[in-house]
């Protein structure tokens, strides 16, 4: 998957963007013309070469997400001709690759992580695939005159720390459970941090219990692999406040003694969703040795059955001071949420955001292309900028003061899901507030919906999305004052 700086035009297909209404050597047809369409022009002979075109609609209407789609499309278009050699034809003359709102810089950015997503596949289970295939991409550096090579390789060198930090966040949710349980999970994000500025600390067993972390523990009881917090600090400029990123990490939610039931419960394996947004996020950060202050926790347990699994209707109690009746133990997200949110505010985070894969609901209300955020409105309009940005959307939901009560208990502090049946993503988000020290600025995302996509969608193959990687990457760098590319 090598990008690579070459004067030299030969390859197997010239890649063109190209514009709605404007000229193009050959003629394109209307209904082509849109975003999303790429067109095969073949080559007839060995002086010729192949050309894919490839539409980005109106360049005034061109947004970073339509750069990066069409990118994503062309390389899996190429991926399956099986080439090998592809070039990024650039008309300077035309000023092909910018608009009034795009820069040539932000433009190329956004198609090399576009291509290089676009690449990506969960191959792992396949006997036969299109792993074997590397494309090489070409950019001509005397076509990018705005661009020195020296910004180049740099343009190059972040794409491909983004698209990596995602990648990795795809390969945790896209894996299946019997391979990546707790014990994996906290192996493997161990092991991708080893080597790296990151200190990683992991809380288990009597950690766990000496901190009162029962919201872990009794959601994790029922597996024979004990829950774990990880702790992932990485001190890039520790002058600068902390920023905490809390992930929900369950590597299977069969639902626990609320069993799930249905015919495919494949996608329970991609409950980790925003465990994995939280590790890109840090994987991203800590590979561009950003000067930032953050600490990343994942609260990682499975939540299945068993004669040692918490029973519905238990009462789980939290380090400040909280009780919880737990009416369903499917209601788990939230539990282990809490335990980590607290343990940000005992760090001394002087912002959380919480990612998850928590509510159904947010589907019902949302849909599947953008998550629903609560809290902070700073935070929020920060985060939904960023999103936008990054093709990573978000949608702010309230904090109903007036459902409050719909988390009622009989006999405990409050209940973990509320009385009515209606906006389930809300009293999530309510149930999770409590567990958030005043201290603390809070924002809270529900990528239940996000977290993947059931068929091809732009650089995004079926399977995980990576959602949320980028975007907390980006939200820290901004905060810390670095410029988010
Ligand atoms: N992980 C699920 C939410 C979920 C559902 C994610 C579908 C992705 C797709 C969560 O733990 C859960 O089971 N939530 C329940 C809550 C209910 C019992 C209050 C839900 O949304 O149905
Ligand atoms: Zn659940
Ligand atoms: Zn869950």
């Amino acid at each position: 998957m090598d990008i690579t700086l070459s004067a030299d035009r030969r390859s197997d297909v010239q890649v063109y963007p190209i514009y709605k209404d404007e000229h193009f050597m050959y003629p394109i047809r209307d209904a082509d013309q849109k975003p999303g369409h790429a067109i095969w022009f073949r080559s007839r002979s060995d002086e010729e070469c192949n050309i894919l075109a490839v539409s980005l609609g109106k360049r005034s209407e061109m947004k970073l997400d339509t750069v990066r789609r069409a990118g994503g499309l062309s390389a899996r278009q190429i991926q399956k001709e099986g080439l090998a050699k592809a070039y990024l034809a650039r008309k300077a003359e035309q000023g092909y690759c910018s608009s009034d709102s795009v820069t040539p810089s932000e433009w190329l950015h956004s198609w090399l992580e576009g291509w290089l997503l676009g690449l990506y596949s969960f191959h792992k289970y396949r006997t036969s695939s299109l792993k074997s295939v590397k494309i090489e991409l070409v950019i001509h550096p005397e076509e990018w005159p705005e661009l020195t090579e020296t910004v180049l390789l740099d343009i190059i060198n972040t794409a491909k720390i983004r698209a990596a930090g995602t990648m990795f966040a795809k390969d945790l949710v896209n894996e299946t459970p019997d391979y990546l349980h707790p014990g994996r999970m906290v192996e493997w994000v161990k092991e991708r941090f080893k080597d790296t500025p990151v200190k990683t600390k992991v809380y288990k067993n009597e950690e766990l219990v000496e901190r009162q972390m029962n919201g872990l523990l009794r959601v994790g009881a029922g597996s024979v692999y004990p829950p774990a917090l990880i702790e992932l600090r990485y001190e890039g400029d520790n002058s600068l406040p902390l920023i905490s990123l809390v992930g929900k990490g369950i590597t299977f939610d069969m639902g626990g003694m609320n069993i799930k039931s249905g015919k495919n419960l494949s996608d329970a394996r991609m409950d980790l969703g925003g465990a994995a947004a939280v590790v890109g996020a840090m994987d991203i950060l800590v590979s561009l040795r950003a000067k930032v202050n953050v600490v990343a926790l994942v609260a990682v347990a499975e939540n299945v059955p068993d004669a040692y699994a918490m029973l519905p209707s238990s009462v789980v109690s939290f380090p400040n001071g909280l009780t919880v009746q737990v009416a369903n133990t499917d209601a788990e997200g939230r539990l282990v949420l809490a335990d980590a949110l607290l343990h940000a505010a005992g760090l001394g985070a002087e912002e959380a955001i919480d990612m998850a894969t928590l509510t159904g609901n947010i589907g019902q209300a949302l849909g599947l292309g953008i998550a629903g955020i609560w809290g902070d409105a700073a935070m929020t309009e920060s985060l939904v900028s960023i999103g936008e940005r990054n093709g990573e959307r978000l949608w702010p939901m309230p904090l109903m003061e007036e459902y409050e009560s719909e988390l009622h208990s009989d006999y405990a502090d409050l209940c973990n899901i509320g009385s009515s049946s209606l906006a389930g993503a809300i009293t999530a988000a309510l149930f999770i507030r409590r567990f958030v020290t005043k201290s603390m600025k809070w924002a809270h995302i529900d990528m239940a919906g996000t977290v993947q996509y059931k068929r091809d969608v732009g650089y995004s193959a079926a399977g995980a999305t990576g959602y949320g990687a980028r975007l907390l990457a980006d939200y820290v760098l901004s905060r810390h004052g670095s410029n988010i590319t």
